[in-house]
């Protein structure tokens, strides 16, 4: 994929000035807690895409995206498609007053899009660092994660940095525990035994996404402010504690406590992962797959369709809902080289009832963010 990439650069633009792959990203557990100052455990993914970049000197900018073959010529305030998060970068170098210049991009790579595996955060990333390269910014990883991250929410999401932080920070055969609180990090060495990580893709692109995650954050925020006028000791999410909950009404009630279990889930992921345990993992993932049905209300028919099989399956320890929610994709840890078998007992019955199929792809904790 990456001589793809540079070929149909050169064929276009020229020799690249430099080449960068950017991972994809999953997510064990702790999901809509990362904008509520919480904990998350994912990690970068072998599943990736690669930018090819040089200067411009014919006083414009354009983009060709190879999955789809689509050449952006003069990309000038376009903010269109996939475009807006070249944009939403171009202005973060201009916010800090580095003139990037005028740039040929080429991009491509096996990282399905709108699967919910952060294909938008790997092109921010990789921009950042072509970048970076242009304006010879003195960028550490953290800035690297700061600079995207501040690009991302210009684009419209007001999301957390979990998935700019696990595609820049990832390691081979580690994940991540990151407290999006103070940002205090470290990597954990996981070996999931007989089991893997499979991604099942529901090819559900739900419209209300991006509006629906903006209310849940609203919803997390009033709910704190709520509890903050009745406790002045509560000084942001993580002071939450369960009797605090009686302050508040449905919805915020029910959100906030999915934020203090989801938490705690975390906390227990870990000990499970040093302790190889991999069945007491799979029932946090189960029970972490209910609390975003019922209590956070992120799930659709298609996500709880294919939970509902898995669940209990003698062959998964466990799966849930991944991302954002309203689509996308389940994780599951499922013993290796079952899952083929295992959906196609339920192929035919989900394409019934939903009208589309399913595909399906294992990952495994990869290297982050890197020039290559
Ligand atoms: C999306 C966002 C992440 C995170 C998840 C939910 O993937 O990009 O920052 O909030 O949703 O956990």
């Amino acid at each position: 994929m990456k001589e793809k990439v540079i070929r149909k650069h050169q064929q276009l633009f020229g020799e690249p000035a430099i080449v960068v792959k950017s991972p994809g990203r999953a997510n064990i557990i702790g999901e809509h807690t990362d904008y509520n100052d919480g904990l998350v455990l994912p990690f970068a993914i072998d599943k990736c895409i690669y930018l090819a970049a040089s200067k411009s000197s014919t006083g414009s900018s354009s983009v060709y995206a190879i999955d789809t073959d689509t050449f952006e010529e003069n990309i000038q305030d376009r903010l269109d498609g996939f475009l807006q998060y070249f944009q939403s970068v171009l202005s973060y170098f201009k916010s800090i007053d580095l003139d990037v210049g005028h740039f040929n991009v080429t991009f491509g790579g096996d990282l399905p899009i709108g699967a919910g595996v952060s294909s938008s955060s790997a092109i921010s990333c990789g921009f950042v660092r072509i970048c970076q390269e242009f304006t010879q910014a003195t960028f550490n990883k953290t800035d690297i994660v700061k600079a995207a991250f501040a690009a991302e929410r210009g684009a419209g999401v007001d999301g957390g940095m979990m998935d700019q932080f696990s595609i820049v920070h990832g390691e081979n055969d580690k994940v991540i525990y990151l407290d999006c609180q103070d940002r205090s990090w470290f990597d954990l060495a996981i070996d999931t035994g007989d089991y893997e990580f499979v991604l099942i893709n529901t090819h559900v692109e739900h419209q209300l996404a991006q509006t629906a995650y903006n209310t849940r954050v609203a919803e997390c925020k009033q709910g704190l402010a709520i509890i903050q006028q009745r406790d002045s000791e509560v000084s942001g999410f993580r002071d939450i504690r369960h009797h605090h909950l009686s302050y508040l009404q449905t919805p915020n009630q029910d959100r906030l406590k999915h934020v203090i279990e989801e938490n705690d889930r975390v906390r227990k992921a870990v000990e499970a992962i040093r302790n190889k345990n991999t069945d007491h993992l799979g029932t946090l993932l189960t029970e972490s797959h209910n609390s975003l049905r019922d209590l956070y209300d992120v799930s659709c028919d298609e996500l709880d369709f294919i939970a509902d099989k898995l669940n209990g399956h003698a062959q998964v320890a466990g799966a849930r809902m991944m991302g954002g929610g309203f689509g996308g994709c389940i994780i599951a840890l499922v013993e290796k080289d079952a899952i083929s078998q295992i959906i196609q007992q339920w192929q035919e019955e989900y394409s019934e009832t939903f009208g589309r199929r399913v595909s399906w792809f294992s990952v495994y904790p990869s290297a982050g963010l890197q020039v290559v």
